[in-house]
Parts: structure tokens; sequence; C-alpha cells
């Protein structure tokens, strides 16, 4: 066994403690509806399990209250190489995550480059072999993909979301293969979230794409989390399920149906740590 063999993932997290549905800032969210916190506790508790199980590390950082999405750690940052991009969010309810996650970094020793410009983290910025995907049109600004380009040393690739329900990028594509950025990235996406030109884009960099439709979109299959080999999902995604078992990816489903109430599934809650290093590692 090579030392990076399978596993080794590291993902941070953040308990759903303060989870709660009371502001609208996207489709899904609907704050008179009742919600269940210690349910969503439960449903995240059980997919930190499943990374551990898989061989991954998740670290933690501590949910702060008054913060009802900080669960979606996705949006905490973007890690590339070791290297941190801080985030900079659309909506004031959520403006207090920046610095929380920026500080959980620079406490661990990170480098970290502020953001400058609305910029919510690997919701939008993903990273997919070797070139990030970014996403556009409802939060992280086009200001901020120029940015993250600079930042993080990798080529950048627009894409134009213009569907509301998929209004971060990791809602309408999942990057299945190269999320760790090596070797040749594999994707699944729903085009019908995406401009025209960005379908073109997204047919000429990856023709051999899965097509999920709108039916796995809808219960938010494609915010999956991969890492190569097994892909963690909505239990609800089941064409997607079979479509990536064809593949030959490992799928294990999982109940994240309280915190899709917040417009959120299984990769809103984990943000990759890519280790910088490269060879050395
Ligand atoms: N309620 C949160 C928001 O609208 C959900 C964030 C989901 N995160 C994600 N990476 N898609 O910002």
């Amino acid at each position: 066994m090579t030392m990076d063999s399978v596993g080794g993932r590291r993902y941070l997290m953040c308990r759903p403690t303060y989870f709660a549905v009371n502001y609208k800032i996207n489709p899904w969210m609907d704050p008179t509806a009742p919600y269940d916190t210690a349910l969503a506790i439960e449903q995240w508790t059980r997919l930190r399990q499943t990374f551990l199980e898989l061989g991954h590390t998740v670290e933690e950082i501590d949910p702060l209250p008054g913060l009802p999405d900080m669960v979606f750690a996705a949006n905490g940052a973007t890690v590339v190489d070791g290297t941190v991009l801080a985030v900079q969010f659309r909506d004031p309810e959520r403006a207090d995550e920046g610095p929380a996650y920026r500080s959980w970094f620079e406490r661990a020793g990170y480098a970290v480059h502020e953001a400058k410009f609305v910029n919510e983290g690997e919701g939008d910025l993903m990273l997919a072999g070797d070139v990030i995907l970014a996403g556009t049109g409802f939060r992280t600004t086009h200001a901020a993909h120029a940015r993250a380009q600079e930042v993080l040393g990798r080529p950048v690739i627009t894409l134009q979301l213009v569907d509301p329900r998929f209004y971060h990028l990791d809602t309408a594509l999942c990057v299945l293969s190269g999320s760790d950025g090596t070797g040749p990235a594999q994707i699944a996406y729903l085009p019908e979230a995406f401009s025209p030109g960005s379908q073109a884009v997204l047919r000429l960099l990856f023709p051999d794409a899965i097509i999920a439709s709108v039916a796995d979109a809808e219960v938010l299959g494609l915010n999956a989390v991969s890492d190569g080999k097994t892909v963690v999902l909505a239990s609800q995604a089941v064409e997607l399920a079979a479509a990536l078992q064809e593949r030959g990816y490992r799928t294990i489903g999982v109940n994240m149906s309280e915190l899709r109430k917040a417009g959120g599934g299984a990769k809103c809650c984990t943000l990759e740590l890519r280790p910088g290093g490269g060879a050395t590692s």
C-alpha cells in the first residue's frame, strides 16, 4: 500500500447544535415550517460517522449560537494545496460565520487569504483535478473567481447558475473523482441548472459526465461527497446512485432530510482540507 491509498481525506465539519430555519435566503427555507434540531444533529452525526468508517479524518469547528447555518462547513473556506481562501457571505444572516471559520484556520496554522469579494467557499468553488469549477449567479461573484485563481493558483472555470433552487454550485454539480486535485476529474451535474454557454463548457470539458435528473437534484442528490471511490449521497437520490454504481462507484445513502430544510445536504456539511506539500506528502 502506498501512503495515500484508500481513504485519507481530511474534512472539516460543524455540529448543528444551533441548527434552525428562522430566516429565508434560498427557496428551500421556510421559516414558518417546523424543524427538528435534534434530528438534524442525528443525521449529521451519522454522516460524520460514515466518513470515519471510510477511513477519513474529521476535524470539527465549534458551532456558535445565533448562526444556524454554520453547520454548512463547505461555505467556510476553500482550501487547495494547504492554502486557504477565506469567505465573505452575501447575506448578513451568515456574515459572522466568515470570521469564525477564518480564525479556526488561523489557529490551525494555515495561511489565510482574505476573500475581498462575496465568495461562499466550496459551495461555489469546487476543485476538479487541476481546475476549479466556479459557480456564480446567486452567491459567489465573478470577481471572486478571479481572486480564487490568483490566490489558489489553479485555472478557474466560471459557470453561470440560473435556477434559484440550485443557488450554490455544489447543489447542481458533484465532483466524483479529482476533488482532491489529483488525477482526472469526473463529475455529475444537472444541465438545466446552468446557462446554455456553461452547459456547452461542461459538455466540452466533461464529455463523460453523469447527467443527473431533476428528481435527483431536487432531493439535493448532487450535494454528495466523493473520495474518488465511494460517494456519500442523499438516500432519496436513487437514480443517481444507480448511475454511479454503473460507473463503478460504491454509494452510501444518508438521510439529510432535516438539513435539506435549510437547503443543504451532505456536501454542504463537509469542507475538504487539501494538504499542501505535493510530492513530499
Ligand atoms: N441555508 C444555507 C444558505 O442558504 C444553506 C447553505 C448550503 N451550503 C452549500 N454548500 N450549498 O446559505
